[in-house]
C-alpha cells in the first residue's frame, strides 16, 4: 500500500527541502516537485494536499516562474507560502506589488479571522517574514486571516475552494508555531491520516525487498558511511545471507576505522562480508605524485577498480544496492541562471559513477532513495545500528587523501591517524561536538623548527579544521573554546610522534574550501 501523498511544489526557494522535511516530521509523506510539472502528472499522483515554495522572484515579472490556474481546480488543498502565497493571489485575479518598507526577520501577526491553520495557536505570534513584495488586493472569494503592522495580508484563504496562503515561512524554527500551522494544513485541512511512520517503513521496505529479490543476490558496496550501512541492515534484514557487502579499504580511512566497520558488519548482520584490503596498490599508485587533482583522480580510478573487479568476482546474476537517498535526486525548480526555468536540474550524487559496460544486474535497489538523511539515520537507529556510524560527519570519498599535501606516504598516513584521533578525542569529551558539523585534522606537509628539552626538532605541522555549516555549500569555521584548543595543542605535540606544531583553519568557505585538497 502507498503512502498517502503530500506534493510540495518547488518554485526555486531556497527552504524547498525544509519544508518537505517537515512535513515528513508531521507523519506525511511527500515529494518534491517542479512547478513546471505538468497538471496531469499531478492529478495522476493523487495528492491529498500541496504546498507552494517560496522563491527569490517578483510574480509580475514575465520571466519568473508561474503555474497555469487549473491546478486550483483540482478540488486539491493548497497552501502557498511567501512567493507561493503570491502566486496564488495573482494568478487568480488578486495584485502584487514592491512593499514601501520590505519585511524581513521575525515579525508578529495578529489573528484577523478563525481558521483551521491557526488552531490552537494564539491570536497574536511571531513568524519569519522575507518578502519584497506583498499581496495588495485579494483575488474574489479570500478574506485576511491574518496581518502584521507592514503586511495587510499576511495570510488570508478561501476555504470553499480549500486554498491557504501564507506570507511568511512557517517552515523554518523562527517561527514560533510554524510547524502547528502546516500540521493543521495537513490534518485539519487535508485530512491526511499520518501514515508516514519508521518502523512501518521498516517493516514495509523488508517486506518489498524480499518480493522484489526472490531467491537471487545482492552486492552493495560499504563505504562505512550512514548511507551505505543503513541500505546494507535493510538488505541484511531482508535476505540476509543472499546480501554480500564489498568494502574497499584503500588505507585512507581513519584510524582503526576500517576494523571497526568490519566488526560492526559482521557482529551485528546477517550478511557476507567481503572486505578487500588495497592500501599497498594505493600506495604504489600514489608514489610521487604531488598534484592534488591527480591524487584524486588516481584515488577514485583505483577505487572503483577494485570494486569492479571484486564485483566480477563475486558473479552480477542477481540485484546492484545502493544507497542513493531522495536529496541526491530531487527535481529542482531551478533551472536556468535567473534561478528558474524549465530545465530541471536532478542533482547527481558526488561520487556517482557510471558502471563498466561488462558489468549487468537484473536491476538496480536503492532502499532508501525516498528518505531524507534525518530519516536514513531514524532508521539506522531502528536497526540497530552504533551511535558512531549512525550519526558519522562525512567524510570524503577520498579519505585522507584529501588532508595529506603533497606526497602521500605511508608514514604521513600514520601521523595523520593519530592526530586525527586525538583531535576528535578531545572534541568528544569536551561536550561540543554536536554543535559541529565537521572536524578533522590535516597534514599540510609542511615541516618547522620546535625545541624538545635540550633538543631542536624539526617537525610536521598539524592544521585542525571545524566547521559549522547548513548544507556545506557554504561554512564558518567554529568558534571552538581556547581551552578546548589548547588541550589539543597539548596532546597533538605530547602524544603524536613527528608532530611539533599546531594551527587552527579560521577560513570560511568562500573563499576555502572544506577539505584543503
Ligand atoms: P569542500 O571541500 O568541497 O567540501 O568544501 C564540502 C563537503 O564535501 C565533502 N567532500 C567530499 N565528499 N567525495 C565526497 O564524498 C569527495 O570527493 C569530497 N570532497 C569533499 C567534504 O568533506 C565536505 O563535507
Amino acid at each position: 500500500m502507498a503512502n498517502q501523498l503530500c506534493i510540495v511544489l518547488d518554485f526555486g526557494g531556497q527552504y524547498n527541502q525544509l519544508i518537505a522535511r517537515r512535513v515528513r516530521e508531521c507523519g506525511v509523506y511527500c515529494e518534491i516537485k517542479s512547478y513546471t510539472t505538468p497538471i496531469g502528472e499531478i492529478r495522476e499522483l493523487d495528492p491529498m494536499g500541496i504546498i507552494f515554495t517560496g522563491g527569490p522572484n517578483s510574480v509580475y515579472e514575465e520571466s519568473s516562474p508561474h503555474i497555469s490556474k487549473e491546478i486550483f481546480e483540482l478540488g486539491i488543498p493548497i497552501l502557498g507560502l511567501c512567493y507561493g502565497c503570491q502566486i496564488v493571489a495573482y494568478t487568480l485575479g488578486g495584485c502584487v506589488e514592491a512593499c514601501e518598507k520590505s519585511e524581513f526577520g521575525k515579525i508578529e501577526i495578529t489573528q484577523k479571522h478563525e481558521t483551521p491553520i491557526f488552531k490552537d495557536i494564539p491570536e497574536k505570534n511571531i513568524v519569519w517574514m522575507s518578502h519584497g513584495d506583498y499581496v495588495s488586493k485579494l483575488p474574489e472569494g479570500f478574506y485576511v486571516t491574518s496581518q502584521s503592522a507592514d503586511c495587510p495580508c499576511a495570510s488570508f484563504e478561501n476555504p470553499e475552494k480549500k486554498l491557504y496562503a501564507l506570507q511568511f515561512h512557517p517552515e523554518v524554527t523562527h517561527s514560533e508555531f510554524g510547524k502547528q500551522m502546516l500540521r493543521n494544513f495537513l490534518y485539519e485541512v487535508c485530512c491526511f491520516s499520518g501514515d508516514w511512520v519508521m518502523d512501518d517503513f521498516i517493516d514495509k521496505t523488508v517486506a518489498e525487498l524480499r518480493e522484489q529479490i526472490g531467491d537471487k543476490n545482492v552486492i552493495l558496496g560499504l563505504s562505512g558511511g550512514v548511507d551505505s550501512s543503513v541500505a546494507a541492515g535493510l538488505l541484511s534484514r531482508a535476505v540476509g545471507k543472499q546480501l554480500t557487502c564489498v568494502f574497499v579499504d584503500q588505507g585512507l580511512m581513519r584510524k582503526d576505522e576500517g576494523d571497526f566497520v568490519e566488526e560492526t558488519f559482521t557482529k551485528l548482520f546477517d550478511m557476507n562480508f567481503v572486505r578487500v584490503n588495497c592500501k599497498d596498490k594505493f600506495l604504489s599508485a600514489l608514489k610521487g605524485v604531488t598534484d592534488p587533482e591527480k591524487k584524486r583522480k588516481i584515488i577514485g580510478t583505483e577505487f572503483y577498480n577494485v570494486f569492479w573487479d571484486k564485483i566480477r568476482e563475486q558473479g552480477t546474476d542477481g540485484f546492484f544496492a545502493q544507497g542513493t537517498i531522495y536529496p541526491d535526486r530531487i527535481e529542482s525548480g531551478k533551472g536556468n541562471k535567473a534561478g528558474h526555468g524549465k530545465t530541471d536540474v536532478i542533482k547527481t550524487h558526488h561520487n556517482m559513477v557510471e558502471m563498466p559496460e561488462d558489468i549487468q544486474f537484473a536491476g538496480t535497489i536503492e532502499p532508501l532513495k525516498d528518505l531524507f538523511k534525518d530519516e536514513v539515520r531514524a532508521v539506522g537507529e531502528k536497526l540497530g545500528i552504533p551511535h558512531d556510524l549512525v550519526w558519522r560527519q562525512p567524510f570524503p570519498g577520498p579519505g585522507l587523501g584529501v588532508r595529506i599535501l603533497g606526497e602521500i606516504t605511508e608514514n604521513k598516513i600514520k601521523v595523520l591517524q593519530e592526530a586525527d584521533a586525538v583531535f576528535r578525542d578531545e572534541i568528544r569529551k569536551s561536550g561540543i561536538e554536536s554543535e559541529l558539523k565537521q572536524f578533522f585534522a590535516v597534514l599540510p606537509d609542511v615541516r618547522t623548527v620546535g625545541v624538545m628539552g635540550d633538543h631542536r626538532t624539526y617537525d610536521h605541522l598539524i592544521a585542525i579544521r571545524a566547521v559549522t555549516t547548513d548544507d556545506f555549500m557554504t561554512a564558518d569555521w567554529a568558534r571552538i573554546p581556547y581551552d578546548v584548543l589548547a588541550r589539543v595543542s597539548n596532546r597533538l605535540t605530547n602524544e603524536v610522534e613527528h608532530v611539533n606544531r599546531v594551527v587552527y583553519d579560521i577560513t570560511s568557505k568562500p573563499p576555502g574550501t572544506v577539505e584543503w585538497e
